[in-house]
């Protein structure tokens, strides 16, 4: 970049800042009045500052800013290959179906084959296993970890079995060391969805990098954003070009954006029925989509990257505060408790109402909402029993639940959840928990 063009950017990014500084300060909370929302995006003019660099280059698809966000997204979490995609959604089509890849040979999943999970998540976990034709197995969870309930593993095993795709709920880390012993020794692979947990620790590692492939997602109300966007991350060099395939309209090649020969043999090589030479850029390995994210989404993303620690330690604390605020009333709510040996990164606070508590989950959902104090479902409570399933629903084909859903069931009548969002105050926080006590006290 000349010095001329570097200065007008600086004359520029100077203006943004005043704007952000000027249009986007945030109003004083009001108790009663404001809403508290349970997330949304915390920024300053650095993300704006980012954006602008990126629409002053123009290269709109992934460039630069995609490239450096994988490497620092791969450096914090350990992790040696990172994909950025379009969404959490995404992430978990490509990292399911990079396990169908026939590169993979005999443990790859099959249309028939079997993938354990859960049903009281949020529906993508599940939807790619669906769309296969592949078939999810359900187990139930545990309660308050919210989180499957491992000694169910064995009982959910088949001949067809071939992974297990789990989320870890809300930041809580699922009993990594169960389902990993399980997955080794019956040679099934393991998807974390890490969409709602990024930063969460397990034994002092992060959540996403026990399995083989981990996925986040960038949405507003997650852990960080970029307005839409997610990860797809593994250790394993050859997950990692099926991953790209898949990303990148299921090709062989891997120059990134822009950039050709890469491998030094673009019109030397033979495959399939294709006529020797013919252009790698060309060569389709995999019926694969278009998920790539563009570089508005990475500039965002990597400002935010900056603040993810603060990010992380605001939830905690939030979390906490909230857990202590809440004790009183554990004779009424089931509160959440973080997995052993885990460090979680909240995603938000879950409270079950208990059956002998004197009052409905949604009369207190009803009082918090009346008091401007945003609620969430714990997603599809239970995703078997939505209009998406009636169909096998109605002939029992397509799915298998392995014994019973009763605490998923719990999760669908009982339980909801607040948020502990990085952008809420302490004023926000005392306010939840009076509002609590005024309808439990009552
Ligand atoms: C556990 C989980 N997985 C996947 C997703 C999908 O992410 P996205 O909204 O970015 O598609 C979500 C969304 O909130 C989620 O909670």
């Amino acid at each position: 970049m000349t010095k001329q063009e570097t200065s007008a950017r600086n004359r520029i990014f100077r203006q943004v800042a005043a704007y952000y500084k000027k249009f986007h300060k945030k109003p004083a909370f009001r108790p009663g009045e404001s809403f508290v929302n349970y997330g949304g995006r915390v920024y300053d003019e650095k993300e704006m500052i980012n954006l602008t660099d990126t629409a002053l280059d123009f290269w709109l698809t992934s460039g630069r800013y995609c490239a450096e966000f994988e490497r620092q997204l791969g450096a914090y979490l350990g992790v040696k290959h990172v994909s950025l995609v379009n969404s959490g959604s995404s992430a978990n089509l490509i990292a399911f179906m990079a396990l169908t890849s026939p590169k993979l040979g005999a443990r790859r999943i099959k249309p028939g084959d079997e993938v354990i999970t859960v049903a009281a998540g949020f529906p993508t976990t599940v939807t790619p296993i669906i769309q296969y034709g592949a078939v999810p197995v359900f187990v139930d969870v545990e309660l308050p970890s919210y989180n499957i309930n491992c000694s169910l593993l064995k009982k959910a095993l088949s001949k067809k079995t071939k992974a297990v795709m789990l989320a870890h709920t809300l930041g809580n880390p699922f009993n990594i060391k169960a389902v990993k012993d399980f997955c080794l020794k019956h040679s099934v692979y393991l998807i974390e969805d890490n969409c709602d947990a990024l930063g969460s620790r397990y034994d002092g590692k992060f959540t996403g990098t026990f399995g083989d492939i981990g996925t986040s997602s960038f949405y507003p109300p997650h852990h960080m954003t970029m307005g839409e966007g997610g990860a797809v991350y593994t250790n394993d060099g050859q997950l990692k070009r099926l991953i790209d395939s898949f990303r990148d309209w299921g090709r062989d090649c891997w120059c990134p954006s822009g950039k050709d020969n890469t491998c030094g043999c673009r019109f030397t090589q033979k495959f399939g029925g294709l006529p020797l030479g013919y252009d790698h850029k060309y060569v389709y390995s995999h019926f694969g989509y278009n998920l790539k994210a563009t570089e508005m989404q990475a500039a965002v993303g990597l400002a935010q990257l900056k603040k993810f620690p603060a990010f992380v330690e605001a939830r905690k604390k939030n979390w906490a505060y909230l857990k202590r605020a809440l004790a009183p009333f554990a004779k009424q709510l089931i509160l959440p408790e973080p997995t052993p040996n885990a460090d979680p990164s909240w995603f938000g606070f879950l409270v079950t109402v208990r059956e002998n508590a004197g009052f409905t989950r949604d009369q207190l959902v009803a009082h918090l909402e009346a008091n401007k104090i945003q609620t969430r479902m714990l997603f599809a409570g239970n995703l078997i029993k939505h209009p998406c399933f009636d169909e096998m629903r109605a002939t029992g084909r397509g799915y298998r639940v392995a014994g019973k859903l009763e605490n998923t069931d719990r999760i669908l009548n009982s339980t909801f959840w607040i948020g502990v969002y990085p952008g809420m105050t302490h004023e926000m926080l005392q306010y939840m928990a009076k509002t609590f006590a005024d309808f439990l006290r009552h």
